[in-house]
Protein backbone atom coordinates (compact mmCIF):
# COMPACT_ATOMS: atom_id res chain seq x y z
CA UNK A 1 0.00 0.00 0.00
CA UNK A 2 0.67 3.28 -0.65
CA UNK A 3 1.24 5.52 2.12
CA UNK A 4 0.74 8.63 0.46
CA UNK A 5 -3.20 7.19 -0.59
CA UNK A 6 -3.57 6.59 2.84
CA UNK A 7 -5.32 9.34 4.98
CA UNK A 8 -3.02 9.27 7.88
CA UNK A 9 -5.74 10.21 10.49
CA UNK A 10 -7.98 7.55 10.12
CA UNK A 11 -5.71 5.11 7.89
CA UNK A 12 -8.44 4.85 5.11
CA UNK A 13 -8.09 6.03 1.90
CA UNK A 14 -7.92 9.45 1.24
CA UNK A 15 -10.18 8.74 -1.59
CA UNK A 16 -12.65 6.85 0.77
CA UNK A 17 -14.61 10.05 0.99
CA UNK A 18 -17.50 11.11 3.11
CA UNK A 19 -15.99 12.19 6.50
CA UNK A 20 -18.39 15.18 6.44
CA UNK A 21 -21.12 12.46 6.79
CA UNK A 22 -20.25 11.21 9.99
CA UNK A 23 -22.36 12.22 12.90
CA UNK A 24 -20.39 13.61 15.66
CA UNK A 25 -21.62 12.75 19.12
CA UNK A 26 -23.08 9.93 18.58
CA UNK A 27 -22.08 6.43 21.14
CA UNK A 28 -20.12 4.27 18.73
CA UNK A 29 -21.70 0.27 19.08
CA UNK A 30 -19.02 -1.66 19.95
CA UNK A 31 -21.09 -5.06 18.16
CA UNK A 32 -23.54 -4.60 15.28
CA UNK A 33 -26.32 -7.83 15.13
CA UNK A 34 -28.37 -8.16 11.83
CA UNK A 35 -31.05 -10.60 10.03
CA UNK A 36 -28.18 -12.70 7.63
CA UNK A 37 -27.91 -10.78 4.71
CA UNK A 38 -27.64 -11.49 1.30
CA UNK A 39 -25.99 -10.21 -2.23
CA UNK A 40 -28.28 -9.62 -4.64
CA UNK A 41 -25.86 -9.37 -7.43
CA UNK A 42 -22.38 -11.57 -7.28
CA UNK A 43 -20.09 -12.93 -10.10
CA UNK A 44 -18.79 -16.66 -8.74
CA UNK A 45 -17.27 -17.60 -11.72
CA UNK A 46 -16.35 -20.77 -12.69
CA UNK A 47 -13.43 -23.37 -12.33
CA UNK A 48 -10.48 -22.91 -10.32
CA UNK A 49 -11.70 -19.56 -9.85
CA UNK A 50 -15.07 -20.28 -8.34
CA UNK A 51 -13.46 -22.76 -6.15
CA UNK A 52 -11.18 -20.26 -5.04
CA UNK A 53 -14.24 -17.53 -4.32
CA UNK A 54 -17.40 -19.50 -3.25
CA UNK A 55 -16.21 -19.66 0.48
CA UNK A 56 -16.15 -16.00 0.90
CA UNK A 57 -19.53 -15.39 -0.08
CA UNK A 58 -21.13 -17.83 1.63
CA UNK A 59 -19.19 -16.61 4.92
CA UNK A 60 -21.04 -13.38 4.18
CA UNK A 61 -24.55 -14.18 2.75
CA UNK A 62 -26.95 -17.17 2.90
CA UNK A 63 -27.94 -16.66 -0.69
CA UNK A 64 -27.00 -14.26 -3.84
CA UNK A 65 -28.28 -13.57 -7.25
CA UNK A 66 -25.33 -15.39 -9.13
CA UNK A 67 -24.78 -13.69 -12.67
CA UNK A 68 -24.63 -15.70 -15.79
CA UNK A 69 -21.32 -13.97 -17.46
CA UNK A 70 -19.62 -16.97 -18.08
CA UNK A 71 -17.61 -18.02 -21.42
CA UNK A 72 -19.71 -18.89 -22.57
CA UNK A 73 -22.52 -17.65 -21.44
CA UNK A 74 -25.56 -19.37 -18.69
CA UNK A 75 -28.31 -18.94 -21.65
CA UNK A 76 -30.07 -22.11 -20.99
CA UNK A 77 -32.31 -23.50 -17.74
CA UNK A 78 -29.97 -26.91 -18.54
CA UNK A 79 -26.73 -24.44 -18.48
CA UNK A 80 -27.95 -22.81 -15.09
CA UNK A 81 -28.78 -26.25 -13.56
CA UNK A 82 -25.15 -27.49 -14.05
CA UNK A 83 -23.66 -24.12 -13.13
CA UNK A 84 -25.64 -24.36 -9.96
CA UNK A 85 -24.36 -27.95 -9.52
CA UNK A 86 -20.69 -26.51 -9.91
CA UNK A 87 -21.47 -23.97 -6.93
CA UNK A 88 -22.77 -26.26 -4.65
CA UNK A 89 -19.85 -28.67 -5.32
CA UNK A 90 -17.59 -25.32 -4.66
CA UNK A 91 -19.05 -24.98 -1.34
CA UNK A 92 -16.91 -25.75 1.87
CA UNK A 93 -18.97 -28.89 3.38
CA UNK A 94 -21.97 -28.26 5.67
CA UNK A 95 -22.41 -24.37 4.03
CA UNK A 96 -25.81 -23.65 3.65
CA UNK A 97 -25.39 -20.94 1.38
CA UNK A 98 -28.13 -20.86 -1.81
CA UNK A 99 -26.87 -20.06 -5.02
CA UNK A 100 -30.04 -18.22 -6.80
CA UNK A 101 -29.25 -18.96 -10.73
CA UNK A 102 -30.03 -16.44 -13.48
CA UNK A 103 -30.23 -16.42 -17.25
CA UNK A 104 -28.62 -14.71 -19.82
CA UNK A 105 -30.38 -13.00 -22.12
CA UNK A 106 -29.37 -12.72 -25.77
CA UNK A 107 -30.79 -11.43 -29.37
CA UNK A 108 -32.33 -15.27 -29.64
CA UNK A 109 -33.97 -15.85 -25.85
CA UNK A 110 -37.30 -17.56 -26.51
CA UNK A 111 -40.44 -17.13 -24.24
CA UNK A 112 -40.40 -20.92 -23.88
CA UNK A 113 -36.66 -21.03 -21.74
CA UNK A 114 -38.47 -18.02 -19.64
CA UNK A 115 -40.92 -20.56 -18.69
CA UNK A 116 -38.55 -23.49 -18.36
CA UNK A 117 -36.65 -20.56 -16.11
CA UNK A 118 -40.23 -19.87 -13.84
CA UNK A 119 -40.61 -23.49 -13.82
CA UNK A 120 -37.29 -24.66 -12.93
CA UNK A 121 -37.79 -23.01 -9.59
CA UNK A 122 -33.64 -22.17 -9.40
CA UNK A 123 -34.06 -19.60 -11.85
CA UNK A 124 -34.89 -16.33 -10.14
CA UNK A 125 -33.95 -13.51 -12.98
CA UNK A 126 -32.88 -12.75 -16.11
CA UNK A 127 -29.74 -10.10 -16.92
CA UNK A 128 -29.26 -8.28 -19.57
CA UNK A 129 -26.25 -6.77 -20.55
CA UNK A 130 -25.88 -5.08 -23.76
CA UNK A 131 -23.50 -6.24 -26.28
CA UNK A 132 -20.51 -4.89 -25.41
CA UNK A 133 -20.89 -3.11 -22.46
CA UNK A 134 -18.54 -5.02 -19.67
CA UNK A 135 -17.25 -8.36 -19.04
CA UNK A 136 -18.32 -11.45 -21.28
CA UNK A 137 -21.13 -9.38 -22.43
CA UNK A 138 -20.46 -9.62 -26.94
CA UNK A 139 -23.14 -12.41 -26.58
CA UNK A 140 -25.70 -9.50 -25.02
CA UNK A 141 -28.52 -7.94 -26.51
CA UNK A 142 -28.15 -6.08 -29.31
CA UNK A 143 -31.43 -4.41 -29.67
CA UNK A 144 -33.77 -4.66 -26.73
CA UNK A 145 -36.68 -5.18 -29.15
CA UNK A 146 -35.15 -8.36 -30.72
CA UNK A 147 -36.12 -10.49 -27.17
CA UNK A 148 -39.63 -9.21 -26.59
CA UNK A 149 -41.02 -12.28 -26.82
CA UNK A 150 -38.80 -13.25 -24.19
CA UNK A 151 -39.55 -10.50 -22.14
CA UNK A 152 -43.16 -10.16 -22.65
CA UNK A 153 -43.08 -13.65 -20.99
CA UNK A 154 -40.98 -12.39 -18.40
CA UNK A 155 -43.75 -9.58 -17.27
CA UNK A 156 -46.22 -11.67 -17.63
CA UNK A 157 -44.77 -14.56 -15.35
CA UNK A 158 -43.21 -11.35 -12.95
CA UNK A 159 -39.12 -12.90 -13.33
CA UNK A 160 -37.23 -10.07 -13.04
CA UNK A 161 -35.35 -8.58 -15.47
CA UNK A 162 -31.83 -7.47 -14.17
CA UNK A 163 -29.92 -4.93 -16.18
CA UNK A 164 -26.94 -3.61 -16.87
CA UNK A 165 -27.60 -0.24 -17.73
CA UNK A 166 -25.08 1.34 -19.82
CA UNK A 167 -25.48 2.62 -23.66
CA UNK A 168 -22.58 1.91 -25.70
CA UNK A 169 -22.78 4.16 -28.76
CA UNK A 170 -18.84 5.14 -28.26
CA UNK A 171 -20.09 8.78 -28.85
CA UNK A 172 -21.04 8.99 -25.09
CA UNK A 173 -18.61 9.45 -22.57
CA UNK A 174 -17.97 6.92 -20.14
CA UNK A 175 -19.26 8.25 -17.30
CA UNK A 176 -22.75 9.46 -18.99
CA UNK A 177 -23.58 5.69 -20.09
CA UNK A 178 -25.33 5.11 -17.81
CA UNK A 179 -27.86 8.27 -17.08
CA UNK A 180 -27.67 7.58 -21.30
CA UNK A 181 -29.00 4.61 -20.51
CA UNK A 182 -32.23 5.18 -18.36
CA UNK A 183 -33.10 7.60 -21.31
CA UNK A 184 -32.54 6.01 -24.19
CA UNK A 185 -33.45 2.25 -23.08
CA UNK A 186 -34.99 1.69 -19.57
CA UNK A 187 -37.57 4.09 -19.85
CA UNK A 188 -38.77 3.47 -23.16
CA UNK A 189 -38.66 -0.22 -22.18
CA UNK A 190 -40.60 0.47 -18.46
CA UNK A 191 -42.96 2.01 -20.97
CA UNK A 192 -44.01 -0.59 -23.01
CA UNK A 193 -43.47 -3.35 -20.28
CA UNK A 194 -45.30 -2.01 -17.62
CA UNK A 195 -45.77 -4.82 -15.10
CA UNK A 196 -42.08 -5.90 -16.02
CA UNK A 197 -40.12 -6.33 -12.86
CA UNK A 198 -36.62 -4.90 -13.30
CA UNK A 199 -33.49 -4.38 -11.11
CA UNK A 200 -31.07 -1.60 -12.29
CA UNK A 201 -27.46 -3.34 -11.11
CA UNK A 202 -24.85 -1.17 -9.49
CA UNK A 203 -26.30 1.92 -10.04
CA UNK A 204 -23.52 5.01 -9.97
CA UNK A 205 -25.25 8.62 -10.37
CA UNK A 206 -27.82 10.89 -9.08
CA UNK A 207 -30.17 10.47 -12.13
CA UNK A 208 -30.02 6.65 -11.59
CA UNK A 209 -30.87 6.87 -7.83
CA UNK A 210 -34.19 9.67 -8.38
CA UNK A 211 -35.20 7.32 -11.71
CA UNK A 212 -35.34 4.59 -9.02
CA UNK A 213 -37.09 6.57 -6.31
CA UNK A 214 -39.26 8.08 -8.45
CA UNK A 215 -40.25 4.96 -10.04
CA UNK A 216 -43.34 2.56 -8.96
CA UNK A 217 -42.78 -0.59 -6.53
CA UNK A 218 -41.65 -3.11 -9.53
CA UNK A 219 -38.51 -1.25 -10.22
CA UNK A 220 -35.43 -1.68 -7.77
CA UNK A 221 -31.97 -1.09 -7.84
CA UNK A 222 -28.68 -3.14 -6.00
CA UNK A 223 -25.93 -0.22 -5.16
CA UNK A 224 -22.38 -2.09 -4.54
CA UNK A 225 -20.19 -0.95 -1.05
CA UNK A 226 -16.97 0.54 -3.24
CA UNK A 227 -19.91 3.08 -5.42
CA UNK A 228 -20.76 3.90 -1.43
CA UNK A 229 -17.10 4.30 -0.18
CA UNK A 230 -15.43 5.71 -3.52
CA UNK A 231 -15.80 8.60 -5.66
CA UNK A 232 -13.41 8.46 -9.48
CA UNK A 233 -10.96 9.84 -7.39
CA UNK A 234 -9.72 6.90 -6.05
CA UNK A 235 -9.01 5.59 -9.40
CA UNK A 236 -6.12 7.67 -10.07
CA UNK A 237 -5.06 8.83 -6.58
CA UNK A 238 -1.38 8.41 -6.43
CA UNK A 239 -1.54 6.70 -9.43
CA UNK A 240 -3.97 4.50 -11.53
CA UNK A 241 -5.11 1.87 -9.92
CA UNK A 242 -6.63 -0.78 -11.13
CA UNK A 243 -8.36 -2.26 -8.46
CA UNK A 244 -11.12 0.37 -8.02
CA UNK A 245 -11.79 0.12 -12.31
CA UNK A 246 -15.23 -1.40 -12.26
CA UNK A 247 -18.35 -0.72 -14.49
CA UNK A 248 -20.19 1.08 -14.61
CA UNK A 249 -16.89 3.03 -13.61
CA UNK A 250 -16.64 5.13 -10.24
CA UNK A 251 -18.46 8.85 -10.16
CA UNK A 252 -18.01 12.14 -9.14
CA UNK A 253 -18.58 12.60 -5.54
CA UNK A 254 -22.31 14.60 -5.85
CA UNK A 255 -22.95 10.71 -7.53
CA UNK A 256 -21.50 8.94 -4.61
CA UNK A 257 -23.56 10.83 -1.75
CA UNK A 258 -26.53 10.41 -3.98
CA UNK A 259 -26.32 6.58 -3.77
CA UNK A 260 -25.92 6.95 0.14
CA UNK A 261 -28.64 8.75 0.15
CA UNK A 262 -30.78 6.19 -1.48
CA UNK A 263 -28.98 3.61 0.36
CA UNK A 264 -29.23 4.42 3.68
CA UNK A 265 -32.76 6.85 3.24
CA UNK A 266 -34.89 3.34 3.98
CA UNK A 267 -36.24 2.88 0.59
CA UNK A 268 -37.19 -0.69 0.31
CA UNK A 269 -36.48 -0.80 -3.55
CA UNK A 270 -32.39 -0.64 -3.04
CA UNK A 271 -30.82 -3.46 -1.98
CA UNK A 272 -27.28 -4.72 -1.37
CA UNK A 273 -25.67 -6.26 -4.33
CA UNK A 274 -22.25 -6.02 -3.70
CA UNK A 275 -20.96 -6.88 -7.52
CA UNK A 276 -17.71 -8.65 -6.23
CA UNK A 277 -16.40 -9.40 -9.53
CA UNK A 278 -12.90 -11.17 -9.29
CA UNK A 279 -9.77 -11.23 -11.80
CA UNK A 280 -6.48 -12.65 -11.29
CA UNK A 281 -3.93 -9.66 -10.00
CA UNK A 282 -2.28 -9.77 -13.33
CA UNK A 283 -5.42 -8.88 -15.44
CA UNK A 284 -6.19 -5.92 -13.08
CA UNK A 285 -2.65 -5.11 -13.07
CA UNK A 286 -2.68 -5.15 -16.95
CA UNK A 287 -2.32 -2.80 -20.40
CA UNK A 288 -6.22 -3.26 -20.66
CA UNK A 289 -6.73 -3.93 -17.30
CA UNK A 290 -9.97 -5.58 -16.50
CA UNK A 291 -13.08 -4.02 -14.73
CA UNK A 292 -14.57 -5.62 -11.45
CA UNK A 293 -13.62 -4.87 -7.47
CA UNK A 294 -13.37 -7.82 -5.56
CA UNK A 295 -15.23 -7.18 -2.25
CA UNK A 296 -16.51 -10.63 -1.71
CA UNK A 297 -14.34 -11.81 1.69
CA UNK A 298 -15.03 -8.05 3.57
CA UNK A 299 -18.42 -6.79 1.25
CA UNK A 300 -20.64 -6.62 5.26
CA UNK A 301 -17.57 -4.57 6.63
CA UNK A 302 -17.05 -2.34 3.41
CA UNK A 303 -20.85 -2.07 4.05
CA UNK A 304 -20.95 -1.19 7.27
CA UNK A 305 -18.22 1.41 7.07
CA UNK A 306 -20.17 3.29 4.81
CA UNK A 307 -23.40 3.21 6.72
CA UNK A 308 -21.80 4.44 9.25
CA UNK A 309 -20.18 7.45 8.04
CA UNK A 310 -23.40 8.14 6.89
CA UNK A 311 -24.54 7.97 10.77
CA UNK A 312 -26.91 5.35 9.37
CA UNK A 313 -25.60 1.87 10.71
CA UNK A 314 -29.32 1.32 12.50
CA UNK A 315 -30.39 1.18 8.58
CA UNK A 316 -27.99 -1.49 7.32
CA UNK A 317 -29.91 -4.50 8.21
CA UNK A 318 -32.96 -3.53 6.54
CA UNK A 319 -30.71 -2.40 2.94
CA UNK A 320 -28.64 -5.61 3.26
CA UNK A 321 -30.92 -8.42 4.94
CA UNK A 322 -34.55 -7.35 4.33
CA UNK A 323 -35.65 -5.28 1.03
CA UNK A 324 -33.97 -7.96 -1.58
CA UNK A 325 -35.70 -10.99 -0.30
CA UNK A 326 -39.13 -8.79 -0.93
CA UNK A 327 -38.19 -7.38 -3.95
CA UNK A 328 -37.53 -10.92 -5.30
CA UNK A 329 -40.85 -12.01 -3.30
CA UNK A 330 -38.41 -14.91 -1.26
CA UNK A 331 -38.35 -15.53 2.73
CA UNK A 332 -36.70 -13.15 4.85
CA UNK A 333 -33.43 -15.07 6.48
CA UNK A 334 -34.54 -15.82 10.04
CA UNK A 335 -30.67 -16.66 11.25
CA UNK A 336 -28.65 -13.33 12.41
CA UNK A 337 -24.96 -12.61 12.21
CA UNK A 338 -22.96 -10.45 14.42
CA UNK A 339 -20.03 -7.57 13.20
CA UNK A 340 -17.65 -6.42 16.02
CA UNK A 341 -15.68 -3.11 16.23
CA UNK A 342 -12.16 -4.22 15.57
CA UNK A 343 -9.55 -2.85 13.62
CA UNK A 344 -8.15 -5.48 11.08
CA UNK A 345 -6.45 -5.54 7.87
CA UNK A 346 -7.91 -6.67 4.53
CA UNK A 347 -5.03 -8.87 3.62
CA UNK A 348 -2.89 -7.56 0.34
CA UNK A 349 -3.32 -10.93 -1.91
CA UNK A 350 -5.44 -14.32 -1.70
CA UNK A 351 -4.91 -17.15 -3.61
CA UNK A 352 -6.89 -17.31 -6.82
CA UNK A 353 -6.43 -20.73 -8.27
CA UNK A 354 -3.10 -21.03 -9.68
CA UNK A 355 -3.32 -17.02 -9.49
CA UNK A 356 -3.61 -14.36 -7.18
CA UNK A 357 -6.51 -11.83 -6.64
CA UNK A 358 -6.09 -8.95 -4.88
CA UNK A 359 -9.72 -7.56 -2.46
CA UNK A 360 -10.52 -4.06 -2.63
CA UNK A 361 -8.19 -2.28 -0.43
CA UNK A 362 -6.57 -4.67 0.42
CA UNK A 363 -3.71 -3.63 3.04
CA UNK A 364 -5.83 -1.16 4.17
CA UNK A 365 -7.73 -1.22 7.64
CA UNK A 366 -11.58 -1.53 8.44
CA UNK A 367 -13.01 -1.27 11.88
CA UNK A 368 -15.46 -3.28 11.73
CA UNK A 369 -15.50 -7.34 11.53
CA UNK A 370 -18.20 -10.40 10.76
CA UNK A 371 -17.78 -12.38 13.69
CA UNK A 372 -16.86 -16.38 12.02
O1 LIG B 1 -16.85 -4.26 -13.14
C1 LIG B 1 -17.53 -5.14 -13.63
N1 LIG B 1 -17.12 -6.43 -13.65
N2 LIG B 1 -18.72 -4.83 -14.16
C2 LIG B 1 -19.46 -5.72 -14.81
O2 LIG B 1 -20.50 -5.36 -15.28
C3 LIG B 1 -18.97 -7.10 -15.01
C4 LIG B 1 -18.01 -7.48 -13.99
C5 LIG B 1 -17.25 -8.74 -14.33
O3 LIG B 1 -17.87 -9.72 -14.69
O4 LIG B 1 -16.03 -8.73 -14.19
ZN1 LIG C 1 -21.87 -7.47 -12.15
Amino acid sequence: MDPAHVDPATGLAAAMAGAEESAPGRVAPATLSLARPDDWHLHLRDGEALRAVAAASAAQFARAIVMPNLKPPVTTVAQARDYRERILAALPPGSDFEPLMTLYLTDLTSADEIRRAVDSGFVKAVKLYPAGATTNSDAGVTDIAKPRAAIEEMQRLGLPLLVHGEVTDPDVDVFDREAAFIDRVLEPLRRHFPALRVVLEHITTREAAQYVAAAAENLGATITAHHLLYNRNAIFSGGLRPHWYCLPVLKRETHRRALVQAATGGDPRFFLGTDSAPHPARLKAHAAACAGCYTAPHALELYATAFERAGALDRLEAFASFHGADFYRLPRNTARVELRRERWTIPESLPFGEDEIVPLAGGEGLDWRLVA
